[in-house]
């Protein structure tokens, strides 16, 4: 149970106790709710102890009469909206004028309860401003963790793009000062470093493209049937040349005419990252197995690997952005630990699910589902 500390402002202390009587043991609930809220009742008589108790605690919700000895309710009002204070008001008052009524609302009241009322009319008035005070509170909580996600999100990228500039900026100087001396093939290595430097940056720049056409939303999708052997054919094409390099073999068993209604960049960017994930941390001599089976209810896509493979702890780390998996294994292959995440959110556009399973040292099989 949760307290809020409501606060009564009434110059009568025959309503003031009357509320008190009728809140006591009054609680709120809603079936979205964590928890229910119970009532730290405080009182005051005036405007200027209302605001005495605005500023020194956390008041959570105001019963505010208007007509006061001193100052008015209506401009304890105006105090909290100028200053910002996080406080829900209800106005309760017996002369409620057309006037009044506006000025309250302009100024931030939640709404009015007009004296005389009943047990039951408080209770419901509380109960709602109660529940617009909590939604209130997760939408705001929901907008801090997002800002958090992002600025997580800029730091690790600035960073990510920060190194390979460092390093091709450190060799360039180097060359620039001729510290190897004046032949060019002196500096072969620092060039071929630099270049692959630079290879980094643009797949992580190729990567965040296919971020930001995800984050610009499903309003661009096309979609279309997706002949899926021909766009599985693409990318084993793509992939071929570091294959080869690998001596890895890539097989594919799918039927040739498997359609998928969907956005075909999107089943593009899905076996891309699959396969070159499959060939880039397989070991030499190595296989990739890619099948593509079709039931009543969905599509299934299986890249497995004869490679390197993860711990269940690497697993579980899979598919945020910017996770790579670091280990001696892993060391000397570049990448930018994106692709799974992008693939995963290309699989969630459409509904469907991936799973991966995987043996250190054996290999790994990811599975891609795809609803019909
Ligand atoms: N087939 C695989 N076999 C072993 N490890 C893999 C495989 N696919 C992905 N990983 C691990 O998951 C991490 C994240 O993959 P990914 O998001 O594609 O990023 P990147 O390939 O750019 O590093 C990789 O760095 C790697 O450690
Ligand atoms: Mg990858």
């Amino acid at each position: 149970m949760k307290e809020l500390n409501l606060l009564i402002v009434d110059d009568e202390p025959g309503i003031r106790s009357g509320i008190k009587r009728i809140l006591k043991s009054f609680t709120v609930g809603f079936p979205f709710m964590a928890e229910d809220f119970s009532f730290n009742l405080l009182e005051a008589e005036t405007g200027e102890k209302a605001l005495e108790f605005i500023n020194n605690s956390n008041i959570d919700i105001i019963l505010l009469d208007n007509k006061l000895p001193g100052i008015q309710g209506i401009e304890v009002l105006e105090y909290i909206n100028k200053n910002n204070i996080s406080t829900e008001v209800m106005m309760i008052t017996s002369y409620a004028s057309l006037d009044l009524a506006v000025k309250a609302t302009n100024s931030g009241a939640y709404n009015f309860v007009p004296k005389p009322f009943t047990p039951q009319e408080l209770k419901a008035a509380i109960e709602a401003i109660t529940k617009h005070l909590y939604l209130k509170r997760m939408t705001m909580e929901m907008k801090k963790e997002d800002k958090k996600v992002k600025f997580q999100f800029l730091s690790v990228l600035s960073h990510e793009l920060k190194s390979p500039i460092n390093a091709v900026e450190g060799y360039l100087n180097i060359m620039k000062d001729k510290q190897a001396g004046n032949d060019i093939s002196d500096y072969e290595t620092m060039i071929d470093r630099a270049l692959l430097r630079i290879k980094g940056m643009r797949s992580l720049i190729m990567d965040l493209l296919d971020l930001t056409k995800l984050e610009s939303g499903p309003k661009q999708r096309h979609i279309q049937a997706v002949d899926l052997h021909e766009i599985a054919m693409l990318a084993i094409n793509s992939v071929e040349p570091l294959a080869n390099q690998r001596n890895i073999k890539i097989y594919l068993d799918a039927d040739e005419n498997i359609y998928y209604n969907s956005d075909s960049k999107e089943i593009e960017i899905i076996f891309n990252n699959l396969l070159s994930n499959a060939v880039k941390y397989n070991k030499p001599n190595g296989s990739v197995n890619i099948s593509i089976k079709k039931s009543d209810k969905e599509i299934k896509i299986i890249v497995q690997d004869t490679g390197i493979g993860m711990t269940k702890d690497d697993i579980s780390k899979l598919f945020h952005d910017f996770v790579r998996i670091k280990n001696i294994k892993t060391r000397d292959i570049t990448g930018t630990g994106l692709g799974l995440s992008i693939t995963k959110k290309m699989v969630e556009l459409n509904n469907g699910d991936i799973n991966v399973e995987s043996i250190p040292d054996e290999g790994s099989t990811f599975t891609v589902r795809l609803p019909l």
